[in-house]
């Protein structure tokens, strides 16, 4: 047995929730702790598996095909990898040419160079997260750097400081780089951005990490008629199985020509034998349909236990992912603390993530253990602290780095 004391680092990855949790197991949106706690998954393993954890399908047709493919080859080039991209570019039709990574950070990363390589400028203007990449932990993510890079410039989801950048490095802007977050946003937001792209010459690219394969079936550009000149992908292309991928159009994917973006686990032939399963129960299982219907019941289910226990709270965005916003950080810690305690797996803020294997006897447990977490909630905090627009704007900041404005210049849509 596991000493959580001698392995207390690992609390380091749950700074968050201050949580020592130490995972055994999972099945589906269930994992184990290495006490034998069961906590119920709202994070779909952070959006890497749609699936949910073990899924059987899977499991045995990887492991079927396994006996036949080969696990490592000598050249990233092989006929698994071929089929991979066939399948992404028809699901991307519009943005064609795809090329394989292994995070989600290292597309983001990889995108940026495409774009300077292709347009031969320097500066990137960016809104939302884009991982840990030196690149992308810059202000507002990183509060003071070591290594400040001048040439990445944030502008936090708010147009008017997007437009004084664009002018103050006219000539000098290769990309503009936006996460989309539906929960806040609507995609107006991005069609500006894309006309102010066009304007300045500079490419449109489009953070599609987290929402590429499960906001819509192909994406978020696509859905809402968007025409990006780079997209990223990562979470949900192998089922947990580290893929990640930058899909571009043919003018902009030149960028990928003439910059270097190797690496030695492209080889890992399983990742791709594993995306293209991944890839081959999205469309049989019809898999995007069933996280919005898990996450339709989802939303519902905290909806109405928020009702019900007189909670200020609010339920906002998409039904494959949403937040819960609370009527301030304090709140909103003390809410993911006591859904911990009461073995519901989340942080705060963080964008709640269903997956297909979300069944009745999951939301079953789920009911009653957040009905007891929110009366400890209710007992622990201030309830007559009420939700307001200051709510709103303190979440925003902390959860994607908005200014104020663009927060509430958006009221519109998220209220
Ligand atoms: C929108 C977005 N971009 C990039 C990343 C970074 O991906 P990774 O953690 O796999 O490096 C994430 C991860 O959560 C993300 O949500």
């Amino acid at each position: 047995m596991l000493n959580p004391e001698v392995t207390g680092h690992l609390a380091e990855w749950e700074r968050e929730t201050r949580s020592s949790i130490i995972f055994r197991s999972a099945n589906g949106a269930v994992a184990e702790d290495i006490n034998g706690k069961m906590y119920l998954d709202m994070t779909s393993c952070s959006g890497a598996s749609p699936l949910g954890s073990n899924d059987t399908v899977f499991n045995a047709r990887l492991a079927r095909a396994m006996e036949q493919e080969t696990d490592i080859l000598p050249s990233p080039v092989s006929l698994q990898r071929l089929r991979l991209v066939g399948k992404i570019s028809k699901m991307f039709p519009d943005t064609p040419r795809v090329f394989f990574l292994r995070t989600g950070s290292c597309a983001t990363e990889a995108a940026v160079r495409i774009a300077r390589y292709r347009t031969g400028r320097p500066v990137l203007l960016t809104a939302g997260f884009h991982g840990w990449h030196d690149l992308f932990q810059q202000p507002p993510w990183s509060a003071n750097p070591p290594a400040r890079d001048q040439h990445i410039q944030d502008f936090r989801y708010d147009l008017d400081l997007l437009e004084q950048q664009l002018v103050m490095n006219r000539g000098r802007v290769a990309g503009i780089f936006f996460t989309p977050e539906p929960s806040i946003f609507p995609a107006a937001l991005l069609h500006e951005i894309s006309r102010l792209a066009k304007l300045h010459g500079a490419l449109l690219i489009v953070d599609e990490v987290l929402c590429g394969l499960r906001y819509a079936s192909g994406g978020y550009c696509q859905k809402h008629g968007v025409k990006a000149d780079l997209i990223t992908l990562a979470k949900g292309i192998a089922q947990g199985i580290g893929l990640s991928a930058v899909v571009g159009t043919d003018e902009a994917m030149t960028g990928a020509d003439t910059a270097y973006l190797g690496h030695t686990y492209l080889r890992e032939n399983r990742a791709f034998v594993a995306g293209n399963l991944t890839q081959e129960i999205f469309e049989e299982a019809g898999i995007v349909a069933r996280l919005a219907e898990s996450g339709s019941a989802l939303k519902r289910l905290f909806q109405t236990a928020f009702e019900r226990s007189k909670i200020p709270a609010r339920v906002l965005g998409s039904d494959s992912m949403f937040d819960i916003v609370l009527p301030s950080e304090k709140h909103g810690k003390a809410f993911a603390q006591k859904c911990l305690q009461h073995g519901i797996y989340v942080g705060y803020p963080a964008t709640y993530m269903s997956n297909a294997s979300m069944n009745e006897a999951f939301f079953e447990a789920l009911e009653p253990a957040l009905d007891l977490a929110l009366a400890d909630y209710c007992r622990s905090e201030d309830m007559t602290t009420p939700f307001t627009d200051a709510s709103m704007v303190e979440y925003c900041m902390e959860a994607f780095r908005t200014t104020e404005k663009a927060c509430l210049s958006n009221k519109h849509y998220w209220a």
